[in-house]
């Protein structure tokens, strides 16, 4: 989603907005652009597509500039409609994240007072908005306040001001955080823009301005007028690997590290457990929550619960909550699971929750994240960055994690981690040379089909949903994943000779069910593939078998891992951009 950069130091800021951009890539664009003052003048260069990999940088030599990525949502992906947007004098130019709900109407307005548009954005209301106000006699910094308190929904938006040699950023939703080094300041949507310049960082809140000039920077409360004194400080958690090492693609790089990166998540004491484990045991009701991959980490661990836990446990959609709100009650408790932290749905829904006074604990894995600062407790989900769009390694960790929860309600702490790191050297022995080439040739009989179905149960009916998600975010081909009970009430209508149907299987009270449905798609044709333990490899339902490692509890975990891989090797024979598939961004910053 979209991404904000800005820089005012001694140093090139051109290149350096240029790599701060480059980091903020993996939250998915479809165009850019760079401003920065020369010469007594903004000079702004636009594009759609990617960023190249070196800017001209004489042209562009300066001190200070702002730089945005663009994930298009009101106009085409356009150089026109790439921020930033200039103001009619020149004076000033504006880049956006967020969604302006109410532009339409301030549009009309404007346009009623004579302002015309040129782009399609919605950011040019802002731009005119503060044109007006300044026509008005007011400075920028009060312009841009007016400005963006007429606005509806979550914006965040950066100013650079040609006059005062200025960067105004105000934060309302999308995130945003200072770096500070010297007299160098950073201005990001995310920490790993700039990480690899400095580490001591200065949150900005909702409804907060920050004024940033020279070797200084100042915040303000925008409703109260009122200055704030916020200090740095160091962000230990900032160690963000950002190299592909050895491997192709991040994705695969991702999916290999959760032999290590599901004990990391769950590397906490009880003690540190502790608070979240009391509210817990004490709570009527539980609420998990997230969206997409999270959501399904979500249902996952609300499956652990009730299953592990005995807790009366229900799964929300962050973007599902209406019905569940009037049933909350003080006491309760929510966790809310997000990679990013900063996904507008799960942010909007745990603001609600707060209203009910239910207890907010999330699982993040973005240090200094939104979700993070509004919740009661927070763990991070330690899976390191995560840099392909599509979720892999933190998916596991949140799993992995909930599972510990689970357990360390009903005293079994010491028993998880034992299961944990049992999983863990199953998943070391599981990536071998020999089981990666399995699965590679399975992805390349998908290769030519279109439609795809999942069938899981009980523990692995949420596998099968994320397995499914995984497939289609890469390939965009159509996969859909069920419960393997809804077969016969509908989906089966959909089976004809060829159709690839993937059936996840465990040693468990459900493993009979599997076969039968397994038996009743071949009947009709399907092409059938089983993903599950070793015990079932000679079943006659199957034309094809991936083997995982066998997990005990934990099974869910390793029959996740085969749809990953085949995901991602799929996309590859199909040539698709692995880390950066069409349409999708990382960070979903807006509803
Ligand atoms: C994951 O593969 C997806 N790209 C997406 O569904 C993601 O899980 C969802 O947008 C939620 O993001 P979050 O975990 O950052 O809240």
């Amino acid at each position: 989603m979209c991404g904000i950069f800005g820089y005012i130091g001694q140093s090139d800021a051109s290149s350096i907005i240029h790599k701060g951009l480059k980091r903020l890539e993996y939250r998915g664009y479809d165009s850019w652009g760079i401003s920065i003052i020369k010469d007594g003048e903004i000079k702004t260069i636009k594009d759609i597509g990617h960023l190249p990999e070196k800017i001209k940088k004489k042209e562009l030599f300066s001190n200070i500039g702002i730089g945005h990525t663009r994930w298009a949502t009101h106009g085409g992906i356009t150089v026109t409609n790439a921020h930033p947007h200039f103001s009619k004098d020149k004076s000033f130019v504006i880049a956006q994240n967020g969604i302006v709900e109410n532009y339409l109407l301030l549009k009309g307005r404007l346009e009623s007072k004579g302002y015309t548009f040129e782009t399609e954005v919605d950011t040019e209301v802002i731009v005119k908005l503060a044109e007006d106000g300044i026509k008005k006699g007011q400075g920028v910094k009060e312009a841009l306040i007016n400005a963006f308190k007429k606005l509806d929904g979550r914006n965040t938006i950066v100013l650079l001001d040609l006059k005062n040699q200025k960067i105004y950023s105000i934060r309302n939703g999308s995130p945003l955080i200072l770096g500070v080094k010297d007299d160098e300041i950073f201005l990001a949507s995310d920490p790993l823009a700039f990480n690899q310049f400095t580490k001591d960082i200065v949150e900005i809140n909702n409804g907060e301005l920050v004024e940033i000039e020279k070797g200084n920077f100042k915040i303000y409360d925008i409703e109260r007028c009122k200055y704030i004194d916020r200090k740095k400080r160091r962000e230990k958690l900032l160690n963000i690997d950002v190299d592909k090492g050895k491997y192709d693609h991040f994705m695969i790089k991702e999916i290999v590290q959760q032999q290590h990166t599901i004990l990391r998540a769950t590397e906490y004491t009880e003690k540190e457990l502790a608070p979240l484990i009391e509210r817990l045991e004490k709570a009527r009701t539980v609420y998990t929550i997230g969206a997409g991959t999270s959501g399904f980490a979500a249902d996952q661990i609300a499956y652990y619960l009730r299953k592990i836990s005995l807790k009366n446990t229900f799964s929300i959609k962050s973007y599902e909550t209406e019905s569940y709100l009037d049933i909350m009650k003080k006491g309760d408790v929510v966790i809310a699971l997000s990679q990013s932290g900063e996904t507008a749905d799960t942010i909007e829904a745990v603001e609600m929750f707060k209203e009910k006074e239910v207890y907010i604990a999330t699982v993040i894995n973005m240090p200094g994240s939104t979700l993070s600062r509004i919740s009661d407790i927070f763990f991070m989900s330690k899976a390191g960055s995560e840099i392909c769009v599509a979720s892999t390694k933190v998916f596991t960790s949140q799993i992995s994690f909930g599972y510990l929860v689970a357990k360390s309600i009903i005293g079994e702490f010491n028993t998880a981690k034992k299961e944990l790191s049992i999983l863990s050297s199953n998943l070391e022995n599981f990536f071998t040379e020999r089981n990666l080439k399995d699965i590679k040739s399975i992805a390349k009989l998908l290769i030519k089909k279109e439609h795809f179905f999942i069938l899981g149960k009980g523990q692995n009916f949420h596998i099968a949903q994320e397995g499914a998600l995984k497939i289609k975010e890469i390939s965009y081909k159509h996969f859909e994943g069920f419960a393997a009970g809804e077969l016969k009430h509908g989906v089966i209508a959909l089976i004809e000779k060829g159709t690839p149907v993937v059936s996840i299987i465990s040693k468990d009270s459900n493993s009979k069910d599997l076969i039968s449905s397994t038996f009743e798609v071949k009947a009709r044709g399907a092409l059938t593939i089983g993903i599950g333990d070793k015990i079932f490899e000679d079943e006659k339902c199957f034309d094809h078998f991936i083997t995982v490692a066998d997990s005990n509890e934990l099974k869910a975990i390793s029959n996740v891992i085969p749809f990953q891989l085949i995901s991602y090797y799929l996309a590859k024979e199909l040539g698709n951009n692995i880390d950066k598939p069409r349409n999708l961004a990382k960070s979903v910053t807006v509803k």
